[in-house]
């Protein structure tokens, strides 16, 4: 089965559809009206790029997805010294209010998340939201005590110089591991997946990326994927569904503190031949 149709009083002809599709899977048919043969449509990864270029709005998928509301709006343009300032100004947000984030901002940030771009188009990442603060709290604990095991142990691991100031300050009542943040997002996939971590990563980048846009901050929560990743009582805890890890995870809520400037960083590195 073809995955898209082509209205042919709508098609001007112009052939953009021929040369955007990533696999070659349109083709010039009668009275150079394009077409996708069924045969085709296995291939196809319903990236959009057909519909998405089309000046004419012909092509329509069958599988779905579109979006109309936005497909009708005003494309934003945004200047690059806008963007630069936007991205420039993301910072690891590590101090949290209390206020919780209700589930529609988080699913509005997620929604735009979902057009991140992954290999194929596969689209593998899968989200658990730790929405609950007590939860979150109980995933630091967690991680805490088989940090604690973990130094009472033979096992060579890369984190052992830096446990015992993250145990240290775990007693002292902080929370070095999800810093007290009131919510947690874990992205995770199909363990088979040999591209998942890739798509996992890019999407969790748009996350840390959007979360300012609502208000929001986040930083990635490396020690909390590390413990995950061979923390039985941790896996557990988060209840993945079978054959899925975690692929990475964050923290995010809402800032305590305002970014009131941009700090410097390394010159771009670049080779130019
Ligand atoms: C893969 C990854 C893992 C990280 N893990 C942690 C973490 O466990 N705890 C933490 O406080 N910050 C963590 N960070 C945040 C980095 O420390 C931070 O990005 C870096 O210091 C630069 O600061 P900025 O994000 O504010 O620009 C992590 C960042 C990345 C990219």
């Amino acid at each position: 089965m073809a995955t898209i149709f082509i209205d042919p009083d709508t098609c001007s002809k112009c052939g953009t559809c021929l040369q955007i599709c990533p696999m070659g899977l349109i083709l010039k048919g009668e009275e150079r009206i394009p077409f996708m043969p069924d045969e085709a449509g296995a291939f196809c990864s319903k990236c959009g790029n057909c519909e998405s270029f089309c000046p004419e709005g012909a092509i329509y998928p069958e599988y779905g997805t579109r979006y109309p509301e936005i497909a009708e709006e005003v494309k934003p343009g945004i200047t690059p010294g806008a963007l630069g300032i936007y991205m420039r100004q993301r910072r690891s947000v590590r101090n949290y209010l209390s206020k919780m984030a209700d589930r529609e901002t988080i699913e509005e940030i997620l929604d735009i998340v979902r057009y991140s771009p992954s290999g194929m188009n596969n689209q593998p990442v899968h989200w658990l939201i730790i929405h609950d603060p007590e939860k979150v709290r109980r995933l630091t604990r967690i991680t805490i005590d088989w940090m604690r095991s973990l130094m009472n142990s033979d096992v060579q691991h890369p984190l052992k110089p830096v446990i015992p100031s993250l145990i240290a300050a775990y007693e002292s009542g902080k929370d070095p591991i999800c810093r007290g943040a009131p919510h947690v997002a874990v992205a995770h996939a199909a363990a088979a997946n040999p591209i998942a971590f890739t798509d996992s990563i890019i999407a969790l980048t748009w996350f840390e990326l959007a979360a300012p846009a609502f208000g929001l901050g986040a930083c990635w929560a490396g020690f909390l994927k590390i413990a995950a990743s061979s923390c039985q009582e941790l896996k557990e805890e988060l209840g993945l569904p079978e054959g899925h890890e975690v692929q990475y995870a964050m923290m995010f809520g809402y800032p305590k503190y305002k970014v009131c400037s941009i700090p410097g960083r390394e010159p771009a590195r670049i080779t130019w031949k």
